[in-house]
């Protein structure tokens, strides 16, 4: 066996040794001694199996391979980086489970400058057996008054204090104020905590307690305490190993090889959890009688068998039960023993480390021995400090290996070569055995000999780190507030959709009967969906939304389209009627050659998605422009007239334009033409707006009092009268004044597709503006108009994208943003479309009850033509608008049908439709 400490080794290889001089010479008990302390000794080889197991183990439990199970639990912590040193505030730090049975509770003061630092104050208090083995509550309860106890002398206020929990135990972290107890380890085992978020307990018993308002904003490992209050120096620290009552480390992984965090960018600190560590091949030939009978007789056999053989709970109990065994053999005290040998616990951490300490002298070592009830004669002084040599170097070369697995990982995560790092050291077997460090850091250098590693020592045992990590915390939860404050008055009850559900209600009633109302409620002049009786081909256009396409429509016993897109330059939306009106008809000029047209004078139906006044269904006059059109000198005019006029100065063609028709009428035709309860047009796309079925006896301004007329509401310029003032926000005043238009369309400008990217924008600005969002850094980017698409809230939002392409997409705008940012973003988009689809389902559902009323039905079941491009590729904006109707307009049953073909075909129908009736009139 390549045993450690035999001759021929390498330089810096003897710090795996540890003396062997003087130890008593060859006979029966030196063989007993030789025996037990042998089973102490690892060698080289060993020490590198268990290296490499435990990084096996490491990187398969990064992979989330859960099967095996590995043999670590490499736990994500919610810290992302290592401190900026600028950090600063007051912060109460309470510390539980890293040493033994006590509780620390500590007044940080972190001034936020390099070098500058307050000493900390703190208090110690012994924790109770019966507390430790106990109920859960009392615990908490216990922890809940030493804070209250140790802030009773401090000179603070009793109200908003921010407090950091130390807590050494395996935890799942699902938040940086959210953990959840794994199992319990060490000497603690109280009852109904394990499976519990530990801050929620601690912050109920803060409140039971009642004495202080204290908000538990972060909870963190020991080791994560010990790397982030690592003093800053030349090269970043980015380990934390702790060796106290028990032992673990956590180090900075790069995030895009921890699977479950679905992160690809930065790093995250992991809590390795070593002390579990279990494989059972590489431990079991290193496991001596002495660790069986101890793990037999813990609280938790069987688990934790690593830290059962490096954490300070166990050393001094291996100590125990090696010196009771050379006693009952004789070896020892003469065959005598003591009932304080023979009991557990007895010997503690702070005997061994005295006893081994050479300098402590064998006056020391006689004195505990002393206490313990012992006789110790010169050799057994000397025997004793050999078992407390050989136990703790075990401990520490265990240690090591475990360290130098992770030093190894760090080094395969940076794809390093060679690798400088700072491993930050806590705990009281680190900070009082001086030997345990140096054998430590030794054999490190043995097992990771690529590896420069400086190791330093934590300050204060953490609680500075446990500071840091929870000014970052405060900071978030600020932040946090921040954009909830923000988003407050998009998220909109179930009292304010109702009304209005009834303003809108009113209002359309308003229109219809010609008094002052923001609903136009525009008679269309369609009095019938279609029957299937109507043949023949039509040309057709279709100008306002994304596109500007011409078609051409044959309808036999169904329906076929052939159409070509165009496009219309903002120049031309927003330069003069004649530019626009020439524009268009030279469209249909290349759309006739190129379909083989030319010559032939086709029935025309015009989409035209405006406001239009209809006198007759060939008849429109423009009322205003909306979205981005501004064409000069069209507003008041008849579009069709305007059309034609067009069609006469380019002389070649002869068109005879039948309809105009606006896009939400022909939207319902399209659909109707499928399913005749199809009975409302509606379209959310560029603009929004929604035409449906009244009774002609309701709409004052057309003669006649029987049957229906499709009415086109005009719902985008809902609340132009001041009535939605309640529901705007300043991010609502601000898109409406930088619009084309400021101050008409403000139910548009809350849901439609042109207008929701940038009340994203300005949200964001704000949050920029706050500092909560890009780290307070305002970006050109960001300032430019237009620049956030609502393409991209429907990107976003989509539930198929993982956090990381959010950011990608934002990365491609220029916005740079860390993974907290892509959160925010994500909701801001959320918040921003959940209230415009809940806008949106309201007016459908003042529609629809409006419809079952005319008809005295108790149930209507009826159907809705939909269209554009926000609610076809939003994901959820289509689902939130069916349950807003769901929920406002309880007695109606409505399907939504999405129109396929653009409404092009429902103007062609129209068309197809006046035409039939013509020939019937003239037969
Ligand atoms: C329909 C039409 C367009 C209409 C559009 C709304 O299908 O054919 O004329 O304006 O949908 O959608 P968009 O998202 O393009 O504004
Ligand atoms: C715990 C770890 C802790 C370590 C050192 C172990 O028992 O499971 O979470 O970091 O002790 O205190
Ligand atoms: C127009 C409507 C049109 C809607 C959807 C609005 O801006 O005023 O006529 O139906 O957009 O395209």
């Amino acid at each position: 066996m390549d045993s450690i400490g035999s001759a021929g080794l390498r330089q810096g290889e003897e710090a795996l040794s540890y003396p062997e001089e003087g130890l008593p010479g060859p006979s029966d008990s030196s063989e007993l001694v030789q025996e037990c302390l042998q089973q102490f000794k690892v060698t080289r080889a060993q020490l590198q199996q268990i290296q490499a197991s435990l990084l096996g183990s490491m990187e398969q439990a990064l992979r989330g391979q859960a099967s095996p199970t590995p043999a670590v639990r490499m736990l994500p912590t919610y810290v992302g980086s290592t401190p900026h040193g600028t950090e600063q505030g007051d912060f109460v730090v309470l510390e539980l489970g890293a040493t033994g049975a006590s509780l620390r509770v500590l007044w940080v003061t972190l001034t936020g400058t390099e070098g500058h630092r307050v000493e900390p104050r703190s208090q110690e208090f012994v924790i109770p057996q019966e507390v430790m083995l106990g109920a859960g509550q009392q615990l908490f309860d216990f922890a809940a008054h030493c804070l209250s106890e140790f802030l009773d002398v401090q000179p603070v206020s009793k109200q908003g204090l921010q407090l950091g929990f130390s807590f050494s135990f395996p935890c799942h972290q699902t938040g940086l104020d959210r953990s959840t107890l794994i199992s319990w380890t060490k000497g603690f085992r109280c009852s109904g905590v394990e499976g519990q978020d530990v801050v929620q307990l601690l912050r109920d018993a803060i409140q039971r307690h009642g004495a202080y308002n204290i908000d538990v904003v972060a909870v963190v490992n020991d080791t994560v305490g010990t790397m982030m209050g690592c003093e800053l120096g030349a090269r970043p620290c980015e380990v934390g190993l702790v060796v106290d009552t028990g032992t673990n480390a956590c180090y900075m992984e790069e995030a895009r090889h921890v699977a479950v965090l679905d992160e690809d960018r930065g790093r995250v600190c992991v809590s390795v959890e070593w002390g579990s560590f279990s494989d059972a091949g590489v431990l079991g030939p290193v496991l001596t009688t002495f660790d069986h009978t101890l793990d037999h007789e813990s609280l938790n056999p069987g688990a934790q068998r690593f830290e059962k053989m490096i954490g300070g709970l166990y050393l001094g109990e291996l100590v125990r039960l090696v010196l009771a065994h050379l006693a009952r053999h004789g070896v020892l005290f003469g065959g005598g023993t003591s009932p304080a040998l023979l009991s557990r616990g007895s010997i503690l951490l702070e005997h061994v480390a005295e006893m081994e300490d050479p300098s402590a002298g064998a006056a020391r070592v006689h004195a505990i021995l002393q206490d313990l009830g012992l006789s110790p004669g010169a050799s057994d002084v000397e025997l004793v400090q050999h078992v407390c040599a050989a136990v703790c170097a075990r401990a520490a070369q265990l240690c090591a290996a475990a360290l130098a697995a992770v030093l190894s990982r760090l080094q395969h995560g940076r794809e390093q070569q060679t690798l400088q790092v700072a491993v930050a050291t806590g705990g009281r077997v680190c900070e009082r055995h001086p030997r345990f460090c140096s054998i430590l850091q030794g054999t490190v250098m043995l097992l990771a000999p690529e590896c420069d590693v400086s190791f330093i020592p934590s300050a204060d045992g953490g609680g500075q780190g446990v500071a840091m990590v929870t000014a970052v915390a405060a900071r978030l939860a600020a932040h946090r507030r921040l954009l909830e404050e923000t988003l407050a008055p998009f998220r909109l009850n179930h009292d304010q959709l109702a009304a209005v559900q009834a303003q809108m209600r009113k209002a359309m009633v308003k229109g219809l009967r010609g008094e002052a109302s923001s609903l136009r409620m525009l008679p269309t002049f369609v009095r019938a969906t279609p029957d299937g009786s109507e043949r023949g081909d039509f040309l057709a256009l279709d100008l306002g939304g994304t596109n500007f396409r011409v078609l051409l429509v044959r309808v036999t016993t169904g329906v076929q389209i052939t159409s070509q897109i165009y496009s219309i330059p903002e120049s031309v939306a927003q330069g003069s009627g004649q530019q626009l009106f020439d524009h268009i008809v030279d469209c249909i000029v290349d759309f006739q050659q190129k379909q083989g047209l030319s010559g032939q004078s086709l029935p025309l139906g015009f989409t035209f998605s405006f406001p239009c006044r209809q006198l007759g269904l060939d008849q429109g006059i423009l009322l205003n422009w909306t979205k981005g059109f501004n064409a000069s000198d069209c507003e008041g005019q008849d579009v069709v007239n305007l059309l034609r006029e067009a069609i006469t100065r380019r002389q070649a063609v002869e068109l005879n334009v039948v309809a105009i028709v606006n896009d939400t009428v022909g939207t319902m035709m399209s659909c109707g033409y499928e399913d005749p309860r199809c009975e409302i047009g509606l379209i959310v796309g560029t603009g929004t707006n929604a035409c449906y079925m009244e009774e002609l006896r309701n709409v004052v301004g057309v003669p006649g009092d029987s049957g229906r007329m499709c009415i086109n509401m005009e719902w985008g310029a809902f609340g132009d009268d001041g009535s939605l003032a309640m529901l705007s926000t300043c991010f609502d005043a601000s898109v409406d004044q930088a619009s084309i238009n400021p101050g008409k369309q403000r139910f548009e400008k809350m849901i439609s597709g042109m207008y929701l990217g940038e009340i994203v924008r300005h949200i964001l600005l704000h949050l920029t503006s706050l500092g909560v969002l890009f780290r307070g850094q305002q970006t050109q980017c960001l300032q430019t108009r237009d620049i956030f698409k609502t393409k991209f809230l429907s990107e976003i939002e989509s539930d198929s994208l993982a956090l990381r392409q959010v950011r990608a997409i934002l990365e491609d705008l220029g916005l740079p943003l860390t993974s907290d940012d892509a959160l925010m973003v994500l909701e801001v988009c959320q918040a921003v479309s959940q209230r415009a689809a809940q806008l949106c389902g309201a007016g459908v559902a003042a529609v629809v009850e409006k419809i079952r009323e005319n008809r005295g039905l108790e149930e209507l079941a009826v159907s809705v033509g939909v269209d554009g491009t926000l609610y076809k590729l939003h994901p959820h904006f289509s689902s939130l608008v069916a349950a807003t109707v769901r929920e406002l307009a309880p007695r109606c049953v409505v399907t939504f049908l999405q129109s396929e073909d653009g409404s092009g075909k429902g103007a062609a129908l129209v068309t197809a439709v006046a035409c039939r009736l013509a020939q019937l009139t003239r037969v």
